[in-house]
């Protein structure tokens, strides 16, 4: 991740500011790295992003489950997570401070290629590259693996581990979902909740957690399904902006605008399901407001890949504050989950496909909520001499709907009170504010990202219509009351637009 740390400084200092987050956490304590706090507007941020994830997810067929976040030794020991979910870590030998190494050497040598180096090859690169601590420019010392789990103890001796991703808590469950399914595959279902990563030494703020809210879902297929794709041909022209494993080999980054068609024919994927779920990846992330302009799709080199995976696509946004930045992982993970825990729980995970047992199959869509959030606040932030605005998509906005009274008189107090209440009946999200000038008072919700603001004055006395103002153009028009909810309401939804007012 390259950066532009101004940047970066102006996207925190503004979310502090105005209430989308607040840390690290907790404050009043000198905070830790990797924890933050949202405040009001980040949390109806984060509740808008999660409610269109969970409609698409629905609409895709899967269902929703939830399951605990800590689970015993056994089942990390089984998933892979307590040998292979590792950091290569090195210490300052005269501080004593700890660093991922992967990430620190990047920091100082953007064009480094570690990816996927044993210990031994970072402490050489280390050495190479003449990478100093970065607090006190001490000697690093030889780069050993660090387990990435938040470990816990249930009772008074079970050793356990806060979950770090929901998926394995899914997997546990496909007994349960057999008979749900009535022993019918495919079968789709979806998490979003906490997951927890004990990161060595968070540095990047709200993109590297050690708490955060993850999405997963999750396919149970045969390999048969994996090929047999029937919902492929409702998507093989749509054009994705891929970068293949075969691009980044030939030395580059680009990107291909590409159909899933073609994509498949030029082996970029091997199966039209896998194909399939990395598509429904991108239309999530196209339904939070991310455009083609800010997004890629890049796929992981081998070595890059988690130990559980066979093949993996990337889903990254380009931001001002830190370059592009990895926010979706679809995963291919073949029957590695289900044939472990079947092998270390001794409970039969398999279905029989012509009289024999057969593992399923496991194509997986992974995101933290947290890292989209802050990548949709860095792209929607806009300024000029005048003002500063946050461009979020109308659905997305935390703050849908601001309604003014012109003035702080009771004639215009009353019905601009009614108004209001009658906004928020409708579902939207209303902020009534009669504080300062309207020019303070248009300044203050452009801040905030609310994409409409109804002014109640004079003439509304007179003739029932308000001023309706559009956050980005600055334009105005007047609309009946009467109309008002059901205009905003198809602003807000992108059913109408604001210049056919
Ligand atoms: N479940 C995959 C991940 O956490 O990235």
């Amino acid at each position: 991740m390259s950066s532009d740390r101004d940047f970066g400084e102006i996207i925190y200092g503004l979310s502090k500011k105005r209430g989308f987050f607040w840390g690290p956490s907790p404050e009043i304590y000198g905070g830790s790295a990797g924890f933050y706090d949202l405040g009001p507007l980040g949390k109806l941020l984060k509740n808008r992003l999660e409610d269109t994830i969970r409609r698409s997810f629905v609409r895709a067929s899967f269902w929703e489950v939830e399951c605990p976040t800590v689970s015993p030794a056994i089942v990390w020991k089984a998933s892979g997570h307590l040998d292979g979910f590792v950091d290569p870590v090195t210490k300052c030998t005269k501080c004593s401070q700890a660093y991922r190494v992967d990430d620190l050497i990047l920091e100082q040598v953007p064009d480094a290629k570690v990816s996927g180096f044993s210990p031994e090859e970072l402490t050489a690169a280390i050495k190479e590259h003449g990478i100093k601590c970065p607090s006190c420019k001490g000697e690093l010392g030889p780069v050993e693996k660090y387990n990435l789990m938040l470990r816990t103890r249930l009772g008074l001796d079970q050793e356990a581990y806060m979950r770090p991703e929901t998926a394995t808590s899914t997997y546990l469950l496909f007994r349960r979902f057999l008979t749900f399914f009535r022993d019918k595959l495919p079968a789709s279902v979806f998490q979003i909740g906490k997951a927890y990563r004990n990161e060595i030494s968070p540095r990047q703020g709200m993109l590297r957690l050690r708490e955060f809210t993850q999405v997963e879902g999750q396919i149970f297929l045969l390999e048969t399904d994996e090929i047999e794709w029937p919902r492929f041909e409702a998507i093989r022209d749509d054009v994705l902006p891929l970068v293949s494993y075969q691009t980044q080999e030939k030395g580059s980054e680009k990107v291909s605008p590409t159909t899933m068609a073609d994509a498949l024919e030029r082996g970029h994927f091997q199966k039209p399901a896998y194909a399939w779920c990395v598509h429904l990846a991108y239309s999530i992330f196209r339904g939070l407001g991310f455009t083609d302009d800010m997004m890629r799709l890049r796929q992981h080199l081998p070595t890059e890949r988690a130990h559980y995976a066979k093949d993996a696509w990337d889903i990254e946004v380009h931001t001002r504050s830190f370059g592009w930045v990895e926010c979706c992982g679809v995963h291919d993970r073949g029957n590695y989950d289900l044939t472990r825990h079947q092998e270390f729980s001794k409970v039969k995970l398999s279905v029989k496909v012509d009289k024999k047992p057969v593992v399923p199959n496991v194509l997986e869509i992974a995101f933290g909520v947290e890292r989209p959030l802050f990548c949709l606040i860095d792209n929607a932030y806009a300024e000029d001499k005048e003002r500063t605005w946050l461009k979020f998509s109308p659905h997305i906005a935390p703050v849908q709907v601001a309604v003014f009274p012109l003035m702080g008189k009771p004639e215009l107090l009353g019905p601009a009170r009614e108004m209001h209440e009658a906004i928020m009946d409708s579902g939207l999200v209303a902020q009534f504010d009669v504080g300062g000038s309207i020019g303070r008072r248009y300044r203050r919700q452009d801040e905030i990202g609310t994409p409409f603001c109804v002014t109640i004055d004079y003439e509304t006395l007179e003739d029932g219509t308000v001023t309706v103002r559009d956050r980005d153009a600055m334009s105005q028009a007047r609309v009946h009351k009467d109309a008002l909810i059901e205009t905003l309401l198809n602003l807000v939804h992108g059913t109408v637009s604001f210049d056919s007012l």
